[in-house]
């Protein structure tokens, strides 16, 4: 993705995603309650106005909707995996890409057990925070915020100067980001983070379903995706063969993987609810963790 002077555009559909998902589905598959306070002003309108939320969400939306369970069941992978990980003793979260992420604001418990690191090109970590200014939304004393274009700036550069210590395990957060890299940067990165890390290092990230691959179920869905997101000037430019996953890993420097395929997915969030959600098939979830 380039960096612009702008705020991510898709950074704001994503936590108004998580936002539209507490109206729309019961039970929810993440709580993010500080989501809609997190929203732009248009969102905000929108979302909890029955008349406008119809209008713009299930008519005008209505190709693309679907892709929305995608934004709020990362944000609950992300959540179950950054909890157990400081159950097991990890100090140090990195959130890459981090737009709108509200993680580290609800979990004040997490204080002094952890630093997060919050990575993101400027504007849009500066709207962030100005947004949570006009909230009320205090800046948890455990966030490094850390404005950094990854296209151009080093990873463990940036963390290191921010006090992030690369001889101790850390979780990486990378959700939503992938997509819009090309391919060999999502390599480059995937390698750099298990150079540069300790043992037991976990990388959390979501991948696009190559086209060849993807069920014919959700060709559609995949396609109106691409051209919504391209015309947003955030265009899809990779996608992985799910098939090649455990190798390319492998190759990068992880030798053990939690796949979360579609199935997978729907086992572990989606099963036995009375609205019938099931996740697509177009972008699935994985942990990596480097040995
Ligand atoms: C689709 S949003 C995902 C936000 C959040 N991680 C989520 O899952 O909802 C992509 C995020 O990546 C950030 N981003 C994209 N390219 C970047 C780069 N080169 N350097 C730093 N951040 C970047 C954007 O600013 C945006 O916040």
């Amino acid at each position: 993705m380039s960096i612009t002077e702008k705020p991510s555009k898709t950074a704001d559909l994503a936590v108004a995603a998580r936002a539209a998902h507490l109206f729309r589905d019961d039970p929810p598959i993440i709580n993010d309650y500080l989501a809609l306070p997190m929203c732009s002003k248009v969102w905000k309108k929108i979302i909890p106005n029955r008349f406008l939320h119809w209008l713009v969400i299930d008519k005008l939306l209505k190709d693309v909707v679907p892709i929305t369970m995608v934004v709020y069941t990362r944000a609950r992978f992300a959540e179950d995996e950054a909890l157990l990980a400081v159950e097991n003793g990890t100090d140090q979260i990195v959130i890459l890409g981090a737009g709108y992420d509200t993680f580290a604001i609800r979990h004040p418990e997490l204080n002094d057990k952890t630093t997060i690191f919050e990575i993101d090109q400027s504007a849009t970590q500066q709207e962030k925070r100005s947004r949570m200014k006009n909230n009320n939304i205090p800046e948890p004393n455990n966030v490094r915020y850390i404005a950094a274009d990854l296209n151009q700036d080093d990873l463990f550069d940036v963390l290191t100067a921010n006090g992030f210590e690369t001889e101790k395990p850390a979780l990486f957060s990378w959700f939503g980001v992938t997509y819009y890299l090309p391919f060999q940067t999502v390599e480059s990165t995937l390698r750099k983070i298990a150079q540069n890390s300790a043992p037991n290092t976990e990388v959390l990230f979501d991948y696009v379903i190559e086209r060849s691959c993807i069920d014919p179920e959700w060709i559609s869905l995949h396609d109106s995706c691409a051209k919504f997101v391209s015309k947003k000037g955030e265009k899809w430019v990779s996608s992985i063969d799910p098939g090649n996953m455990a190798e390319f890993l492998d190759g990068c420097g992880y030798s053990r993987l939690k796949h979360l395929t579609t199935d997978k997915v729907n086992s572990q969030y989606f099963a036995n609810r009375s609205d019938g959600l099931v996740y697509p098939g177009v972008i699935e979830i994985c942990k990596a963790i480097h040995s």
